[in-house]
C-alpha cells in the first residue's frame, strides 16, 4: 500500500503539535549541552521527540522509529519513520529563527510521506509519494533557473567531524560561480526552499537520514532531483546529497568534478588590498 492522506494528516498534526512545544522553549531561551565539539543538544531538541514518538506510537504502536535523540527503536520492520525533532539546534540555541520538525515516513524501503514544519514561519511543507509537494495546502514546484551563474544555491557544514569536511572548497568555487550559496543551518528547510523554487539547488556532506528523509521526498515530488555528488542515486544512509530543480543538476555535478580533480581555492590576497 502506499502513504493515504489518513499519514499525512496526522503527520502534519504531530508536527504542529512539535512547533508548539519548540517556540516555547525558544522564547523561554533553554540552556545548552554538547554532544561533540560543537555539536550542540537542548531540552527541546529532546522533548520534541518524546512527543513525536508517543503520538507516533499511539496511533501506530507496530512501526520502527529512527529518531536522532533516541536512535533506532524496531518493531515490525515494514514501516519506519525518521525524525528529527528539531533540525537547525545550533540556530535555535543562539535565537536565530531558522528551525524545523522533520517527518518521514517509509514502507518496505521507500518513503511515501514527508512533513517538514516550520513553526517561526507558520509552513507546513508536505508530500506524499506519486502525489505532488505542497506549502500550507498550495502546490510547490522547482525553480525554472537553467543557468548556474543565475541560480541560488545553499549549503551546510555538519557540526560533526569538522576538521574532515571539504565543503570550503566547493563553498568558494560555487559561490564564485553563482548568485550566491547561503548557509541557513538547517538542512531540511534548504532542501523545502529548493522544492518551493526559492533555491535553485542544494548540497551538503555527511547528513543523516533524519535530516534527508522528508526533505528529498519532498523536493522530487516537486519536480527536482536528488543524487549524489556524481549523479549516482541517493540513498537514505548516503554521506553526499545533491539536489537541484534538475535543470542545473548536470552543471553542479560538473563544479563537483573540478574541485575532486583538484581545483582549488584562489590564493589569500596580501591585506593591503583592502586598505583604502
Ligand atoms: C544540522 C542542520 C545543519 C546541517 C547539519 C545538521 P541538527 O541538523 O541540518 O543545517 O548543516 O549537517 O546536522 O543537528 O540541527 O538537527
Ligand atoms: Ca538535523
Ligand atoms: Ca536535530
Amino acid at each position: 500500500m502506499g502513504a493515504d492522506l489518513d499519514y499525512l494528516a496526522a503527520m502534519m498534526e504531530i508536527a504542529r503539535e512539535a512547533g508548539a512545544l519548540l517556540m516555547d522553549y525558544f522564547h523561554r531561551h533553554v540552556a545548552v549541552e554538547y554532544k561533540g565539539e560543537a555539536d550542540l543538544v537542548t531540552v527541546a531538541d529532546r522533548s520534541s521527540e518524546t512527543l513525536i514518538r508517543s503520538r507516533i506510537l499511539d496511533r501506530w504502536p507496530g512501526h520502527d522509529i529512527l529518531g536522532e535523540e533516541e536512535g533506532l527503536i524496531k518493531r515490525d520492520g515494514a514501516y519506519v519513520w525518521y525524525v528529527d525533532p528539531l533540525d537547525g539546534t545550533t540556530n535555535f540555541a543562539h535565537g536565530f529563527p531558522v528551525f524545523c520538525i522533520s517527518l518521514a515516513l517509509e514502507y518496505k524501503g521507500k518513503r511515501i510521506a514527508g512533513v517538514i514544519y516550520d513553526p517561526t514561519r507558520d509552513e507546513m511543507f508536505a508530500a506524499e509519494q506519486g502525489s505532488g509537494s505542497c506549502l500550507n495546502q498550495q502546490r510547490i514546484h522547482v525553480s525554472k533557473v537553467a543557468r548556474l551563474s543565475e541560480s541560488l544555491l545553499a549549503t551546510g557544514f555538519p557540526s560533526k567531524k569538522r576538521h574532515k569536511n571539504p565543503n570550503i572548497f566547493f563553498y568558494h568555487h560555487i559561490t564564485m560561480r553563482s548568485h550566491g550559496v547561503r548557509r541557513a543551518g538547517s538542512a531540511a528547510l534548504d532542501l523545502c526552499n529548493v522544492a518551493s523554487g526559492r533555491f535553485d539547488g542544494f548540497w551538503e556532506f555527511n547528513l543523516n537520514p533524519w535530516d534527508t528523509a522528508a526533505g528529498v521526498l519532498i523536493v522530487e515530488e516537486a519536480g527536482g532531483k536528488v543524487t549524489g555528488f556524481n549523479g549516482n542515486p541517493f540513498h537514505i544512509d548516503s554521506r553526499q546529497t545533491l539536489a537541484s530543480n534538475g535543470l542545473l543538476h548536470q552543471a553542479l555535478q560538473d563544479e563537483f568534478a573540478e574541485v575532486f580533480n583538484g581545483r582549488g581555492m584562489e590564493p589569500l590576497p596580501d591585506l593591503g588590498e583592502y586598505q583604502p
